[in-house]
């Protein structure tokens, strides 16, 4: 069976996975780096980091995936779409290593890129687009790579089995918010938390049986 799956998504105290606005200097807004520096200080996201819980989570975001599904927010700056030459943040060898399916309402042709990554850009419901990338995944499980409004939208509708979320102790108070109307999400999902000496919180959601 192929699992939807999040991973290392953060989110601030108040709810928040990016800050405000987006720009092309700013991805993350006024949050700057601050919801991820946990996962920087990380040996899986460098040599000489460290090897400890926060790691142990961290690596694993890529075990087992065979493709991802990301939201065109986190794809490009506003306005990429008028950029032919927009390939996304992260140069010519992105860190996918896999399909990956961009969702956008301005779909291009697909992007090869160096090291497996192949950009697919689809304008689809969540259920088709998870339905297009477990094809794509030859067995293996999908990966829902966010940004917030993406992991809301496929919460929504059901179609995420398992969730490793990361609280971060910082307050936001604007950007895009998570939660906003998954009131009782907890009903449907086995919830499990840890805190780590690095001060964030790690939790996972395990879609319950029959749910
Ligand atoms: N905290 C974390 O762990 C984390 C993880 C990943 C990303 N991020 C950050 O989150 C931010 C982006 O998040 P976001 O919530 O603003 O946006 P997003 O979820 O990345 O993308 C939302 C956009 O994708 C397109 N889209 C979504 N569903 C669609 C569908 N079914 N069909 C067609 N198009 C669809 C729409 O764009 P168009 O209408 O323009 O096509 C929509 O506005 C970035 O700052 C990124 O760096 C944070």
């Amino acid at each position: 069976m192929s699992l939807s799956r999040i991973h290392n998504f953060s989110i601030s105290l108040d709810g928040f996975a990016t800050g405000e606005p987006q720009s092309l200097e700013a991805p993350f807004g006024h949050a700057g780096h601050r919801l991820h520096d946990w996962m920087f200080a990380t040996r899986f996201w460098g040599a000489g980091g460290s090897e400890g819980l926060d790691n142990a989570f961290a690596e694993r975001h890529s075990h087992s995936i065979g493709a991802e599904i990301m939201g065109a927010n986190k794809f490009g700056p506003p306005g990429w779409q008028d950029d032919p030459d927009w390939t996304g943040w992260w140069g010519p060898n992105p860190p996918f290593h896999t399909p990956t399916f961009v969702l956008t309402h301005r779909p291009r042709s697909s992007m090869e890129m160096e090291g497996g990554t192949t950009f697919h850009f689809l304008d689809a419901t969540p259920a088709e687009a998870l339905a297009t990338a477990r094809e794509a995944a030859g067995g293996q499980d999908v990966r829902i790579g966010g940004g917030p409004t993406v992991v809301r939208d496929f919460l929504a509708a059901g179609l995420v089995d398992h969730m490793h979320l990361v609280q971060v102790p910082i307050l936001l108070g604007r950007g895009v918010r998570v939660w906003d109307g998954l009131d009782s999400l907890e009903q449907t999902y086995d919830i499990e938390s840890v805190s780590s000496p690095s001060g964030v919180t790690h939790l996972t959601f395990t879609r319950k049986l029959g749910s």
